[in-house]
């Protein structure tokens, strides 16, 4: 079945209409010179025969009409030509001729009109042409003789064209067959590479429709290197980038769903305990105690929750603005002096002395800021200090919160800014970190540790 819109079809018709078109041109354009070429040089050849073999009968001209006939027939069989003598007579209708004597013996001559002749007679000088026999084409090269100043008589040198148009049309033959065979190459050849072609295109839509399903098993062979092949290689690239996304939201909703319910099964239990009569007023503050944690681990993890999901929606609106970090680590830092009091650490700011200015969220620049000195806190020993820098480094602002804990692992170090990644004992959500990330990359920056 032929379908128009299939890359198939359409290449095989292509294939076919070049070749149609070269063989086209080559029967326009190399068989009619070719017959041209031919017939000049015949008339040529003829040409020169009536300026070689001419002198005979030119001399000739006094002789009787008997010994004429003689001369023209001698003359025909040395120039191996039909050689006719015409009479030029200049009648009311004009240049007229009549035939004198023929090569042939003069039994066919009616049958010829001597165009040429007249055309010679005209000119005063040696003139071509070709004339329709009834044994094909002639072609014919007539002489004029001059007696004075008019043309008296005219010899026409005669020789058939056949041969010139048996070679044409052989040549003509050769090329539509050759363009035949030509034809019958390329249609088979551009049926087979476009029958390749598109079964390599539907194998990869196959696989891209499994993929489309949900099927992530799936694989795109790369089966050159060509075009396709590399088209398969991305593709499969994509696939595999693909699952590990796949991979990536499955567990984070595992996780996900595993925090929340935690803390809401665990308030569970706290109610049907607090429902106890006979509970001390002692006991029941400890658990309305515990109750509160939970509610607040609850809304901290929902809003965090959140933020990620907007960021990366990309959803999450940025309202930057030029901003002096100076300022901004100093506002920042102040709110933390409670929780360092506690902490029993002491937080160093040190800041470049110039202003640190950048177009930037302060808002989210202080959101990070804060995570980071949260971990700072939450993360190390009681005590320990923190030191946070404000300034430029390698023509970008950088913003750096150090304490002196004891650090992170290296093989913590890839995970680290996964949702619930921790290294700790997961009381946490765990959220911190992936979101600053996410909030630095929306803001053109980078978080390292
Ligand atoms: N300054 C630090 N020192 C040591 N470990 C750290 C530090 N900052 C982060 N970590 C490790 O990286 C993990 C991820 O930090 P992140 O801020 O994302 O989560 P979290 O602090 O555990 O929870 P939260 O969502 O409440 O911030 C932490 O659980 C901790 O194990
Ligand atoms: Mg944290």
């Amino acid at each position: 079945m032929i379908n128009l819109r299939s890359i198939r079809t359409r290449l095989a018709l292509l294939v076919f209409a070049i070749t149609i078109a070269a063989v086209g041109f080559v029967f326009a354009y190399v068989a009619p010179p070719l017959e041209t070429n031919l017939r000049e040089q015949r008339l040529e050849s003829l040409a020169e025969a009536s300026k070689r073999f001419s002198r005979p009968i030119i001399d000739a001209r006094d002789e009787d009409i008997e010994s004429l006939r003689l001369i023209v027939q001698r003359v025909g069989d040395r120039a191996n030509a039909r050689v006719t003598l015409l009479r030029v007579s200049r009648g009311s209708l004009g240049l007229q001729t009549a035939v004198i004597a023929d090569s042939t013996g003069g039994a066919r001559q009616d049958d010829l009109q001597f165009e040429v002749a007249l055309e010679a007679a005209r000119q005063q000088r040696i003139a071509t042409g070709t004339e329709a026999s009834r044994n094909g084409r002639l072609g014919q090269a007539a002489r004029p003789i001059l007696r004075g100043n008019a043309v008296e008589r005219v010899i026409v040198f005669a020789a058939p064209l056949s041969d010139v148009d048996d070679n044409v049309a052989f040549v003509r033959s050769r090329i539509a067959i050759a363009g035949a065979i030509a034809l019958l190459l390329a249609l088979a050849a551009g049926l087979l590479l476009s029958t390749r072609l598109a079964q390599r295109i539907k194998r990869l839509e196959r696989t891209a429709r499994r993929v489309a399903a949900g099927d992530l098993s799936g694989r795109f062979v790369v089966d050159a290197a060509d075009e396709l092949g590399s088209l398969a290689f991305a593709l499969d690239d994509m696939q595999r980038q693909l699952g590990e996304l796949d991979e990536a939201r499955k567990r984070f909703i595992a996780t996900a769903s595993h925090e929340l319910r935690t803390p809401i099964f665990s308030l569970g239990g706290f109610l049907e305990l607090l429902q106890d009569e006979d509970l001390d007023e002692e006991t029941r503050e400890a658990f309305l105690t515990q109750v509160r944690e939970q509610v607040s681990r609850l809304q901290k993890l929902a809003v965090d929750l959140l933020d990620l999901s907007k960021l990366e929606a990309g959803s999450l609106e940025l309202r930057p603005e030029p901003t002096d970090l100076g300022v901004l680590a100093r506002a920042v830092t102040s709110e933390f002096q409670p929780a360092l009091a506690r902490h029993d650490s002491h937080l160093e700011l040190r800041l470049a002395a110039r202003e640190v200015e950048a177009e930037l969220d302060p808002e989210r620049v202080a959101q990070i800021l804060r995570i980071l000195i949260d971990n700072a806190l939450a993360h190390t020993p009681h005590g320990t200090d923190m030191v946070v820098t404000a300034g430029r480094h390698d023509g970008m602002v950088r913003l750096q919160v150090r304490d002196f804990g004891e650090g992170i692992g290296r093989q913590a170090l890839e995970r680290l800014f996964e949702p619930f990644y921790s290294t700790g004992d997961g009381a946490s959500s765990s959220l911190g970190l992936a979101i600053a990330n996410e909030l630095a990359e929306r803001m053109n920056g980078k978080l390292s540790v």
